[in-house]
């Protein structure tokens, strides 16, 4: 069993359900309304626990109800809650979010309390990373976090899976300890200023990336797959058809997926087929964290 140590967001997400997404200044009806786990980090963490391995989390949550929803939520998926902090000012984090008839979603986050996650807090946490096969990092808690983790990876030697969303500008300095990185087309296109959409535009923003010291490039393309470029080779490996219900949280499979996959010691090819499954298994679903496959759905 490989272990994951996941530094990020937990985020409770607030969900409701409509046949059409509102446009700025309008009002819609919704059909269904759920509050439940999410966050970049917590999906992620959830996935390769799922998938089987042995995951720890260093995440920041609120003095209150979700707060210790959070709590008994990684605790039933066999997480390790041990290096989870609480703040006493901020509430934990939250999502509003609209998902309409499509599959496609608008979301609003509020980080709140995995917001103030500090260097500190990850500090703390140095035990589980000198015990962890991979590092998995997200831009959705603090960029203090997010560097000292990123350091803290590379004086371990372990190697760093950055999952660049929500997107903002990444300090140059850190990438070249990034060993793996799995942007959207958005966010790859962003990184690069390509207007990534197809394998060719993914290609050439890959070669951009990796000449900023990252080996391992993963763009996820939606329904097309995704686009790897590594060592001398770049290639697409193509999702299967599902109908997507609600494609919210599809990154975080693949991430988690994927995380779990390469500590367990599989190649990055094997590894990325079983992140495209779970996360097309996970559109098919409603819902974040409780939409994340099982490695027996996917085999
Ligand atoms: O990637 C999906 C996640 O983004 C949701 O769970 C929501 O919490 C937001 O952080």
């Amino acid at each position: 069993m490989g272990k994951a140590l996941v530094v990020g967001s937990f985020i409770t997400d607030l969900t409701a359900l409509t046949h059409k997404l509102p446009v700025p200044g309008e009002t819609v009806l919704g059909y269904s309304f759920t509050a439940g786990p999410g966050g970049k980090g917590g999906n992620q963490a959830v996935q390769a626990a799922r998938l089987g391995a042995s995951v720890s989390i260093v995440t920041k949550i609120g003095n209150d109800v979700f707060g210790k929803e959070a709590l008994s939520h990684f605790e039933k998926e066999g997480i390790e809650t041990d290096w989870i902090s609480t703040s006493d000012q901020e509430a934990t984090g939250t999502a509003l979010i609209a998902v309409e008839d499509s599959g496609e979603n608008m979301i609003v986050v509020t980080p709140g309390a995995c917001g103030q996650l500090s260097k500190k807090d990850v500090e703390k946490a140095e035990a589980a990373f000198r015990k962890t096969d991979i590092v998995v990092v997200q831009l959705e808690t603090s960029m203090e976090a997010v560097e000292e983790a990123v350091w803290r990876a590379a004086a371990e030697r372990k190697p760093l899976l950055l999952n660049p969303a929500p997107y903002q500008e990444i300090p140059e300095h850190l990438l070249e300890h990034v060993s793996y990185i799995t942007p959207n087309e958005t966010e790859a296109s962003a990184i690069t200023g390509i207007n990534v959409g197809d394998e060719a535009s993914a290609a050439e923003a890959a070669r951009i990336i990796r000449k900023k010291g990252i080996p391992n490039v993963i763009i996820t393309l939606g329904k097309k797959g995704c686009f790897i470029s590594s060592g001398n080779e770049e290639y697409i490996l193509p999702s299967e058809i599902v109908k997507a219900v609600d494609t919210t949280g599809a990154g975080d499979s693949f991430t988690g997926a994927l995380a779990a996959e390469l500590a367990e010691g599989k190649s990055l090819r094997d590894a990325c087929g079983t992140a495209v499954k779970a996360a097309g298994l996970s559109v098919a679903r409603y819902g974040t964290s409780p939409a994340m496959p099982w490695r027996e759905e996917i085999l």
